[in-house]
């Protein structure tokens, strides 16, 4: 049978035939890779708005139907059933763990959350007040001048290791940033205990005085690691994948993860939407804020709607909704009006013309501010959540587009406006 293709006619009316390719599940994708030898023109997608940058097999989303998967299983029933873990473990070797393998795991994570004690020097040369996103974008970085022996990128072995190591080593340099902001002592990792409660005790302990993470606590954060772990070529993703196409080495391509996350309109919206949410106040005020987000000449946008691919929900907001439920009924220290703020927001949102017509639903980041809040999180530490929890994902993404025979290094062309080719004018010679 002949290969389906999609036909290009040129302006001088001569085609060109490109081959259709098919995935798993999804859209067919045409490629273009021969485009450009054959009519000497470049296809213009700026914002990869209809362009597949790679293959992979970790991730499906579906944005009409909101159907989210890792490794083919559907993100509602990881959510109810499996922990973070279990998902990274899921993530970096596609299948999901027996339980001796998760056994394994979890030990070799567990063994691997210290930090090179030189490296608690860099923090001290930070200011007081940074903000922990930027120090985990230096502190990141600089993993790769501690752990020369698993940099050999070319080596399996050397891949899984830096793999293990930034999994591990993330919670510890999270709550390292959080703690050089408070001025409190780091708290070294504890091996008994699992991943997130261990995270929160490096967080909320002091040489003074011992935490014990509330179960309910600590199970609403796996779930919302989970929920975050990975969402396929997202900007931070194809950030590593970019840094990484070039042969850098993992810590350096994850540093560069990290630094794209940080924008608010990536990862930086769950820190935007609770300031977003204290600025309104009030359920009075939501009628003004929808009213500048639709207005065109006013920058202000609803911060935590919207989404590139979800165009009817994002199925993170849905269950990330449903969690609010269970801590707000559970931790006094929840704060209900922020919630009962962002409900009657979403209530108005959802039935304007505005969102309607624009498909703004909210993602998963309106939700998940409220539930650090309520679990003592501090704003600026949001996107460091979300930066742990992704590391799964940036590092499944990396070792995948390592380990592809047929990977290339990432390099995009333009379309050039600058001026054409003109003379250089001397100095004395310029008006
Ligand atoms: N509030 C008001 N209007 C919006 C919003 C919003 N939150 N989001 C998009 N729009 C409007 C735009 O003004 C534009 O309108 P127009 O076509 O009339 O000019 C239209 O919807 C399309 O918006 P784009 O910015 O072109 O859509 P894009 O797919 O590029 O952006 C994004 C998606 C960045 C998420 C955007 O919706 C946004 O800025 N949302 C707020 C920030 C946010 O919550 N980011 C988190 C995303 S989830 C994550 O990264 C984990």
């Amino acid at each position: 049978m002949e290969k389906e293709h999609v036909t290009l006619t040129q302006p001088d009316g001569t085609t060109l035939e490109l081959p259709i390719l098919e995935g798993s599940v999804g859209p067919k994708t045409f490629d273009v890779t021969s485009v450009y030898k054959k009519t000497g023109m470049f296809t213009f997608d700026p914002g990869f708005m209809a362009t597949a940058s790679c293959r992979s097999a970790i991730t499906f989303i579906d944005g009409e139907k909101g159907i989210l998967r890792y490794r083919g299983y559907p993100i509602e029933q990881l959510a109810e059933q499996s922990s973070f873990l279990e998902v990274a473990y899921l993530l970096l070797y596609s299948e999901l763990p027996s339980a001796e393998q998760l056994t394994e795991f979890e030990y070799i994570i567990g063994h691997h959350t210290m930090i090179n004690e030189s490296l608690q020097m860099f923090y001290r040369g930070f200011r007081y007040d940074a903000h922990p996103m930027a120090t985990m974008v230096g502190v990141v970085g600089s993993l790769s001048a501690f752990y020369h022996d698993s940099l050999d990128i070319h080596d399996a072995r050397h891949r899984e290791i830096s793999a293990h190591r930034l999994i591990a080593k993330m919670p510890t340099i999270a709550a390292c940033s959080y703690k050089r902001h408070k001025g409190e002592p780091f708290i070294y990792p504890r091996n008994d205990l699992n991943y997130t409660a261990n995270f929160m005790r490096m967080m909320f302990a002091t040489p003074c005085e011992e935490f014990e993470p509330d179960p309910v606590a600590a199970k609403a954060l796996d779930l919302l690691f989970i929920l975050h772990a990975d969402h396929e070529q997202n900007a931070s993703t194809s950030t590593v994948r970019i840094a990484g196409s070039s042969g850098a080495n993992p810590f350096a391509c994850i540093s560069a993860g990290i630094a794209s996350l940080w924008g608010p309109a990536h990862g930086g919206a769950n820190e935007a939407v609770l300031n977003m949410l204290d600025e309104i106040g009030d359920v009075s005020n939501v009628d003004k804020y929808i009213a500048r987000a639709k207005d065109k000449s006013d920058p202000f946008r609803l911060m935590g709607f919207g989404h590139r691919v979800y165009k009817n929900n994002d199925p993170r907001a849905t269950i990330i909704r449903k969690v609010c439920y269970d801590v707000l009924e559970n931790m006094p220290t929840a704060d209900s009006p922020l919630f009962e703020l962002a409900l009657k927001l979403e209530e108005i949102a959802l039935k304007d013309e505005y969102f309607i017509s624009h498909k703004l639903y909210p993602n998963v980041d309106f939700y998940s501010g409220i539930i650090y809040r309520a679990l003592n999180i501090p704003m600026n530490m949001f996107t460091v959540m979300f930066a742990i929890a992704r590391t799964a994902g940036w590092v499944a993404h990396w070792m995948e587009m390592i380990g592809d025979p047929d990977h290339r290094i990432a390099r995009p062309r333009q379309l050039y406006l600058g001026a054409a080719e003109r003379a250089y004018v001397p100095l004395d010679k310029r008006g």
